[in-house]
């Protein structure tokens, strides 16, 4: 446990280099989907999307967001800032399942986009892009400012 406390601005500097990898897909797969629901399935640029789509999820954002959360449970037992009792916490924990439910959602996207069964408008994709955004703001503010 000692160990783990000495370790603690370790573990948040890659807690913090995960986060940046998995928003950065979080944020870009829906943009792809929006470019990608606008192309003609079967096109050769509809493919290219595909491999793109597929790299970025399964490469990046799948790892990504598991070293968040190993990195982001240790420092549950690390931080001295943990606070139970803390709204701030809490609130993080809720934008965490909101960002967790949008990646779920994302990869049954990919798949459909994958099978050529997307049924959604580029415009939907457009507008999802703005939900990660939103609960990224709120979680940043939170933990960092930590303001109740
Ligand atoms: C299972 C998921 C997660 C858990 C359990 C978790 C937990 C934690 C904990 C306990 C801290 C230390 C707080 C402190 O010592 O002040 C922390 C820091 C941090 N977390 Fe997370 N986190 C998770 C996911 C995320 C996500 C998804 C983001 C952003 C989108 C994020 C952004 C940050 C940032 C920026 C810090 C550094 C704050 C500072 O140094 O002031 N975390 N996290």
């Amino acid at each position: 446990m000692d160990t783990l406390i000495d370790l603690y601005p370790w573990i948040k500097a890659l807690h913090v280099i995960s986060v940046i990898a998995w928003m950065a897909g979080l944020l870009y797969l829906p943009r792809l989907f929006a470019y990608h629901a606008a192309s003609e399935p079967g096109s050769a640029q509809s493919e290219t999307f595909k491999v793109m789509e597929r790299r970025l999820f399964r490469a990046i954002m799948n790892p990504a967001m598991g070293a968040v959360y190993i990195f982001g449970i240790l420092l549950l037992f690390s931080s001295p800032y943990v606070d139970w009792s803390a709204g701030w916490l809490w609130v993080k924990l809720a934008m965490i399942t909101v960002l967790t439910t949008l990646h779920h959602y994302y990869g049954l996207w990919r798949k459909a986009f994958e099978r050529d069964e997307n049924t959604r408008s580029p415009r939907f994709y457009k507008i999802m892009n703005e939900a990660p955004t939103v609960a990224m703001i709120v979680l940043v503010l939170m933990v960092v400012a930590k303001p109740f």
